[in-house]
């Protein structure tokens, strides 16, 4: 038996069981199946060496390359790349925080604008626990510069999330929210009777 084999056993065992598989983005999927030529399923779990390596490439152009880009569009595409589901048409702005520990938690639907230095942490300690919750921006969704969204925001469809406020629940279709936490200032019935 080689060495190689026997790290291999060994390292088989520190894996977590299929049910904890997690495979971070198309670029890691291609990265292992395409050029390593391995299946992706078993290589892609969360302590094995290709994924701790992608992990640190992950951190590196989320947190480093991408909110300094100038130009929306090669944000967007590194963002992709890193994991996160972007719709059409999004505009992300510079300087946001995008919490990079479990990137398929955070989309983005179509025709979104997220103005500058955001932050998304969909991880951290909860009362019940820690946890890993989604955060969701619906089409139409508005995001004004320095908000915080933390896990469990949905921003309905068309809403506004005022400048500096932090969002912790689910923010109605059309509705604006300011302040911390973040309160309904103007309902989406309010601003069609106003009209
Ligand atoms: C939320 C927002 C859209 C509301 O605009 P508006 O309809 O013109 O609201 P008003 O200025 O009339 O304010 C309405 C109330 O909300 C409050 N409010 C407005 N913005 C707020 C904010 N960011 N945080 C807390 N309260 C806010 C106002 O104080 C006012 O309260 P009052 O009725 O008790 O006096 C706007 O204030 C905002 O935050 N836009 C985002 C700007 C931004 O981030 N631009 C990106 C630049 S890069």
């Amino acid at each position: 038996m080689q060495m190689r084999h026997v790290f291999r056993w060994w390292f088989a065992s520190k894996l977590p069981s299929q049910e904890d598989d997690e495979v971070g983005g198309w670029f890691l999927r291609f990265f292992i199946e395409k050029i390593l030529r391995r299946r992706a399923r078993y290589y892609a779990q969360k302590h094995s060496l290709p994924f701790l390596i992608w992990k640190f490439i992950r951190k590196f152009l989320n947190v480093v390359v991408a909110p300094c880009i100038p130009f929306n569009c090669l944000r967007i595409a590194v963002y992709r790349i890193v994991g996160y589901p972007i719709g059409k048409n999004v505009f992300i702005g510079m300087r946001c925080y995008l919490d990079d520990t479990h990137p398929e938690l955070i989309s983005f639907e179509d025709n979104v604008v997220l103005s500058y230095s955001i932050v998304f942490a969909a991880h951290g300690p909860t009362r019940d626990g820690f946890a890993n919750t989604p955060i969701v921006i619906r089409k139409g969704g508005y995001v004004g510069c320095a908000a915080v969204l933390l896990g469990g925001a949905v921003v309905g469809e068309g809403a506004v999330v005022a400048a500096g406020a932090v969002v912790t629940k689910e923010v109605p279709a059309g509705a604006t929210v300011a302040g911390v936490p973040a309160r309904v200032i103007a309902s989406a019935s309010l601003k069609e009777k106003e009209s």
